[in-house]
């Protein structure tokens, strides 16, 4: 979901931006009004997550799949050890790209179906790592990392695509941030990358220009023509986050959110979430039917009532609630009331 303040307001700009007479898709993305349009993004960006100066922002494409190639690429040389953390399917994805090109060690993993975080004392890192990667968020799996691993002098590389922007976040504490853009930050076609300026300069000389943060960074994220209406969106997703009370705010509402599902949840004996307690997601609630037979009736009889979207993934079956930023919390009461009413009719 995007905030609807945020697309009612794209909808008015949309023939007319800033008295152009044009829509924002239509004028230069190195023209001034667009350029002060894509400071500003980046400036609210940085005041929401207070990042500091040394790191970089970049506003790039192909997706968080693309990062998980150029994390390595730009990183670690060829054949260099990397350490990564296996916590469900999208670090699986991420290390199997690693894999094409470095030699890979998995610290932790604890199998499919995941549904638990190993501690990090039975973690097996390298020496020699160039990073450590993880995902905070497995947005497929609904587990989540409830604290930041401490790697040392070891960068931290996180995967936040679905938890970038939930909650505060001490920035200081990675080497690199990336983020697809299509959960609490915009729309698809976005990939937000955030990096200590020391790392930058890892990347061969090699490496063509628009793999490599470098080039990236030096021509402020418009190397070639970047996304400019999902920039542009992005920044009035970031400015009303601050005019809702920033990150702070997000994960009040967010947390309140979350418990209230998971107590409806637990509280039954016709649904479940497997997850371990102490790393359930706030982002992405899985929940099973007693009786996997009733999945599809659920699935209809919710797309009748308004609750779209809450057919788990084909990996795992079962539903999957997700919970971003504009997901208000009424739509939540709105879930918990239908699941009540499902129960009682067929439980
Ligand atoms: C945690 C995580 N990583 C990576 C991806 C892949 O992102 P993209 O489709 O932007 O490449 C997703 C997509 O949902 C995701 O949730």
């Amino acid at each position: 979901m995007l905030p609807t303040p945020v697309l009612e307001r794209a909808r008015e700009e949309l023939v007319d931006w800033q008295g152009s007479g044009m829509s924002v898709m239509e004028v230069s993305h190195r023209g001034r009004p667009f350029v002060e349009t894509a400071e500003r993004a980046e400036a609210d960006l940085r005041t929401l997550l207070r990042i500091p100066d040394d790191y970089r922002v970049l506003f790039l494409q192909g997706g968080a799949t693309l990062q998980f190639s150029m994390v390595p690429m730009n990183l670690a040389p060829p054949g260099a050890r990397v350490d990564y953390v296996n916590t469900g399917n999208w670090s699986a994805k991420a290390i199997d790209a690693a894999r094409q090109r470095q030699d890979v060690n998995v610290a932790a993993d604890p199998g499919a179906p995941y549904r638990t975080i190993p501690e990090p004392v039975q973690w097996h890192l390298s020496d020699d790592a160039a990073y450590v990667h993880y995902t905070p968020n497995e947005t497929i799996d609904g587990v989540e990392f409830h604290y930041i691993p401490d790697t040392g002098d070891v960068p931290l590389v996180a995967d936040m695509s679905s938890t970038l922007l939930s909650r505060q976040l001490p920035v200081q504490r990675f080497g690199l941030i990336y983020a697809g853009a299509q959960k609490n930050i915009g729309p698809a076609g976005l990939t937000l990358v955030i990096v200590r300026d020391d790392l930058l300069s890892r990347a061969p000389s090699d490496l063509p220009a628009p793999l490599s943060y470098r080039a990236h960074a030096d021509a402020g994220s418009m190397l070639n023509t970047p996304p400019t209406f999902a920039w542009y969106l992005a920044g009035l997703v970031f400015r009303w986050i601050l005019d809702e009370g920033g990150l702070a705010a997000m994960a009040n509402r967010n947390y309140r959110k979350a418990a209230r599902l998971y107590n409806a949840i637990d509280r039954s004996a016709f649904y479940s979430n497997p997850i371990d307690e102490n790393c359930r997601s706030w982002m992405n609630v899985p929940f099973t039917l007693a009786d996997p037979a009733l999945d599809d009736v659920f699935l209809a009889e919710a797309d009748g009532a308004d609750l779209r979207h809450l057919k788990g993934h084909r990996s795992v079956g079962g539903m999957r609630a997700s919970l971003y930023n504009a997901m208000p919390e009424a739509g939540v009461e709105a879930l918990v009331e239908f699941m009540a009413e499902f129960e009682r009719r067929h439980g």
